[in-house]
């Protein structure tokens, strides 16, 4: 039996990443946070491609797609993006990633990179994956899409904690100012901008649980 693709989108921490990882534990699909793929380009420019000024040399890091090899491992329906062998889940959260990373998702070369990928993911059904284009660009056709939003002191709040948990140093001001940041230039960038698909679902979860938006989108895709 086919299994459904559900994209999500959405601005940042209205919760895509956690809930769509309880929804594909439910349906028996996996899910692909694509925002760490972006994040992963970001930690490797930070890494390795850095000019005299410390900061990023985007030439470079074009230049390097070459020596980046991305895996990816299914663990409890989660895939697990390895970069070069190495899992950098924990390192791709940090702040120095977070006011870097929206710049280096606007660059078409990046976006060009890391389309493939994400499509040869979904190739056999069966997947969620969240992001902010992946109803407009990566996934037109997909069998569901929601996009999700919430207000910024909701979504800052959200993030704030989830850093404190991960055992990152965070700032409440710090944090709602980031996510203003990128949520402007995510939304303003010319390639594949952070929007609505003419087609998804809106859901405003500032006042749901993560329970309560896990059963709503449920409540679309049982039916499958
Ligand atoms: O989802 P997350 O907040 O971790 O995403 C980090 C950044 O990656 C976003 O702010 C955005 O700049 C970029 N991104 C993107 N397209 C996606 C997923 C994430 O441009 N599909």
């Amino acid at each position: 039996m086919k299994k459904p693709v559900i994209a999500i989108d959405g601005y940042s921490s209205t919760g895509k990443s956690s809930i769509s990882k309880i929804i594909a534990q439910k349906l028996g699909i996996v899910h692909l946070d694509t925002g760490a793929l972006y994040r992963g380009i970001t930690w490797f420019a930070l890494q390795n491609c850095l000019d005299d000024h410390d900061n990023i040399d985007l030439q470079l890091l074009f230049s390097s797609f070459s020596m980046i090899e991305l895996e990816f491992k299914n663990v409890e329906s989660e895939l697990v993006l390895y970069l070069n062998h190495i899992n950098i889940s924990k390192e791709i959260r940090t702040n120095e990633v977070s006011e870097n990373v929206s710049l280096i998702a606007k660059q078409k070369e990046v976006r060009d990179f890391l389309l493939e990928s994400q499509r040869n993911l979904a190739e056999k059904g069966g997947i969620i994956m969240d992001g902010r284009d992946i109803g407009t660009v990566v996934l037109p056709n997909a069998d569901f899409k929601f996009f999700l939003t919430a207000s910024i002191d909701e979504r800052s709040k959200r993030r704030y904690h989830e850093l404190i948990s991960l055992g990152i140093e965070a700032d409440l001001q710090q944090v709602k100012d980031n996510l203003i940041a990128r949520d402007r230039i995510d939304s303003e960038r010319e390639i594949a901008p952070l929007r609505k698909a003419d087609d998804a679902t809106v859901i405003n979860n500032t006042d749901l649980t993560k329970k309560e938006t896990i059963e709503m989108i449920l409540s679309y895709v049982k039916n499958f």
